[in-house]
């Protein structure tokens, strides 16, 4: 095996690493041995140009340079809970993300994963011991708190969360997290019990003080038989888009400050207690356009009919079954600067649906008398007090599109109306994707914008971008 002797660098080379060897407290020979393994270990780049003899500057850390060309490295911590075995998805969706995934399995951990999946998933030596003479000889511990960019904990289990909580460092995971001054993401699992005890409570807490983050956990059935309730890991792809939020650069937040009002979702308009009026409206749309303005910054409530979808991150989200629950909540939410009315609210209710079920008779089927609904686009848009700033409704048409929705737009006072067709040919009922149209109300007319078609996240950024441009002139 070839010696390097360090008195045969150059001498801008030795210069930089007796800075670089000194800053770490450590002699030239052992800081040579470091970025020797750091190149093969971690920098395949670095590690190819060592082999064709070429002498790489001595690169910075993945800390140090996060945010240029190198992907984010990030320090996966899994604690001993059943849900170990999803961190194991996590390292891939991580990794799908472009990030290097270095595991460090705590002891419990091992009872449910081993260190051969995780190292065989993540291509990466996997980390157990705090106590290793491999790692240990340049303070592999860390390296592994700082030589990150985040440092996600998957399953946080109560216990982990109790050495945080309260500053244990008596292995290599709790040693990280003590020692790490990189954001910290907590994705914690236990039994729903375990969660709502008041220890767990005053950690969680105090964690939270301490500025780390946290995802979940999510309600639902527990891994325990006949147990169910808050206390689920969220998913690797939950868990995975939180650590990608915090590893990407700060996004604008054009709507800041801005207090934004959706509606989404069909309404159920009650025939008897089990037979309801319903529509095809699957609540997407809205619920995209309510994602979209969170990540614009704004303060986002959400109404929502019966649907089947979970409340995007940061949107404050209030369940409603009809049209006259939607603007009762409408009216408790306001006053909002931005209001956006995507709900698919039934015109017509039952009149007098009965509190029981209505039965066969002799006498045939039972007449249903239908009367109108509360116009809620129209009651906020006339509003004299209150009003939003900016209020757009939305027309589902199957038939003359533009003529109907440019009505729609001066029939109820409000300022923008999105228009798409909703024929069934179309597919945009519970689809992914919509082609729309933009009316704007101007100076008394109407101005008419033709999008072409993309997929309902797509609308929601491109609707959420078009508010935050008036945001400036119109919305004070
Ligand atoms: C089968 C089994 C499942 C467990 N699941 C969890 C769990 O989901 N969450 C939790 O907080 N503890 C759970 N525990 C208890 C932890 O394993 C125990 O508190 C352990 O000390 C946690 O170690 P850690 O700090 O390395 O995570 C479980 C224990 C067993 C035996």
């Amino acid at each position: 095996m070839a010696s390097l002797t360090i008195r045969k660098l150059d001498d801008a080379l030795k210069a930089e690493l007796r800075q670089r060897a000194a800053r770490n407290g450590r002699s030239m020979e052992d800081e040579v041995r470091v970025m020797l393994r750091e190149a093969t270990h971690r920098r395949p780049e670095i590690a190819a140009g060592l082999s064709q003899g070429i002498p790489q500057s001595f690169q910075s850390t993945p800390a140090e340079d996060s945010g240029q060309s190198d992907a984010a490295w990030i320090t996966l911590i899994v604690g001993g809970g059943i849900a170990a075995y999803k961190a194991m998805d996590l390292i891939r969706r991580l990794m799908e993300r472009g990030a290097t995934v270095r595991v460090v399995l705590t002891r419990a951990a091992q009872q449910f994963v081993t260190p051969l999946t995780a190292s065989a998933l993540s291509h990466q030596r996997c980390y157990t011991d705090l106590f290793d003479p491999n790692s240990e000889f340049d303070a592999g511990h860390i390296r592994l708190a700082r030589d990150c960019d985040l440092v996600v904990v998957a399953p946080a289990t109560a216990d982990l969360m109790a050495k945080m909580a309260n500053g244990h460092a008596d292995d290599l995971a709790s040693a990280i997290l003590l020692a790490t001054n990189r954001q910290i993401l907590l994705a914690p699992a236990m039994n729903p019990l375990m969660w709502d005890n008041a220890a767990t409570r005053r950690n969680v807490a105090q964690l939270q003080r301490d500025g780390v983050a946290l995802i979940g956990p999510n309600a639902g059935e527990m891994a325990e038989r006949n147990e169910a309730g808050t206390g689920r890991m969220a998913e690797p792809i939950e868990i995975a888009t939180a650590a990608e939020a915090f590893l990407r650069p700060p996004q604008p937040r054009p709507l800041a400050g801005k207090r934004v009002l959706i509606t989404a979702g069909p309404t159920h308009e009650p025939i008897d207690p089990v037979r309801y009026i319903a529509n095809r409206s699957s609540g997407k749309q809205g619920y995209a356009i309510a994602a979209a303005a969170a990540a614009a910054g704004a303060d986002v409530i959400l109404i929502s009919g019966p649907v089947e979808l979970r409340a995007p991150a940061g949107v404050a989200l209030t369940r409603v079954e009809s049209a006259r629950e939607m603007l009762a909540a409408v009216e408790v939410a306001l006053p909002v600067d931005i209001a956006i009315f995507a709900a698919a609210v039934a015109d017509w209710r039952v009149v007098g649906a009965g509190e029981q079920k209505l039965k066969k008779g002799a006498g045939g089927p039972p007449p249903l008398q239908l009367t109108e609904n509360p116009d809620i686009l129209a009651t906020v848009s006339k509003l004299k007090a209150n009003r939003p700033a900016l209020v757009i409704g939305f027309a589902a048409e199957t038939e003359h599109l533009l003529d109907n929705a440019t009505a729609k737009l001066a029939r109820k006072g409000c300022d923008w109306i999105v228009a798409n067709d909703v024929s069934p040919a179309t597919g945009v009922m519970g689809g992914d994707r919509n082609t729309v149209h933009l009316l704007m109300k101007t100076d008394g007319a109407a101005t008419i914008e033709a999008w072409p078609a993309m997929t309902k996240d797509d609308v929601a950024t491109a609707l959420v971008a078009r508010i935050a441009q008036a945001a400036g002139s119109q919305i004070a």
